[in-house]
């Protein structure tokens, strides 16, 4: 694996080869895609702003225990990570109804969730990441059953830190989706065994973030949900939760 060698290039982020086998070089593009790349663009400085808040919030997240793949920022735009196997999952915490869950169900946008919902989805961009069920997950073995809880419970610790710190911002976490990774020990060749730890990115483009200062429902939206529905002023709002992730100490 050569030094610098592209490792694997995804819509909104490059994985590079370091000199270590067991670290990676992220760097977080200023593009930006919708509705499985149906629709492209890009949001200028976005790669700064997404990879300064989850620096941050990575952070936030070792302080509270929960193990991640962040290293360092090694730029404004590019971190070290832990080499992990990700798991083909995206775990999606809801705690208020919004999006897909309104479209597919009926719900009304902003209902509140008591508790949380925790969904799986299927991380596969030709099927259109489908909505799995804990039979699905069996069946396709996507993850053993210890792992799911081990996912759920991570989940709920995590929506719990992450609520707790935009509340301070003045910001509703409304909805987010993670990733995560197997860290393979020495002599493992199965590849998702090992310590699961927290990988991929938190940032507007896999958060769902309301500004409480605002009412109007256009307004308050702060997250990708402005691209993706055209709201406009993407840039700001992505810049504003920047200044007041990074503003809060951990
Ligand atoms: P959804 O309501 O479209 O299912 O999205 C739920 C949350 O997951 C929302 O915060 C946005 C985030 N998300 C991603 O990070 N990547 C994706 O591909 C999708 C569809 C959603």
């Amino acid at each position: 694996m050569a030094v610098g060698q592209k490792l694997y290039e995804g819509k909104a982020k490059i994985l590079y080869a370091t000199e270590d086998p067991n670290i990676l070089l992220t760097h977080f593009k200023d593009d930006a895609t919708a509705f499985n790349a149906q629709k492209k663009g890009s949001i200028t400085g976005k790669g700064e702003f997404n990879c300064a808040i989850s620096t941050h919030l990575f952070k936030l997240m070792e302080a509270n225990g929960i193990p991640t793949h962040f290293i360092d920022r090694t730029f404004p735009n590019e971190m070290r990570v832990k080499s992990v196997k990700i798991l083909p999952l995206e775990v999606v915490v809801r705690n208020i109804a919004a999006g897909s869950l309104c479209q597919q169900t009926g719900l009304k946008l902003g209902t509140i969730l008591t508790p949380p919902l925790v969904e799986f989805y299927y991380k596969n961009d030709e099927l259109g990441d489908p909505l799995l069920t804990f039979d699905r997950l069996r069946v396709l073995d996507l993850a053993t059953p210890d792992q799911v809880d081990q996912l759920i419970e991570l989940a709920s610790r995590i929506n719990q830190i992450l609520t707790d710190f935009f509340q301070q911002c003045g910001i509703t976490l409304v909805d987010f989706k993670l990733e995560f990774g197997c860290v393979s020990s020495v002599g493992q060749s199965a590849n998702h065994t090992g310590q699961i730890i927290l990988a991929d990115e938190i940032s507007p483009d896999t958060c769902r973030l309301w500004n409480q200062a605002e009412s109007d429902p256009n307004k308050r939206v702060m997250d990708k949900d402005r691209f993706r529905r055209d709201l406009g002023n993407v840039e700001d709002a992505y810049r504003q939760v920047m200044e007041r992730v990074l503003q809060q100490t951990i």
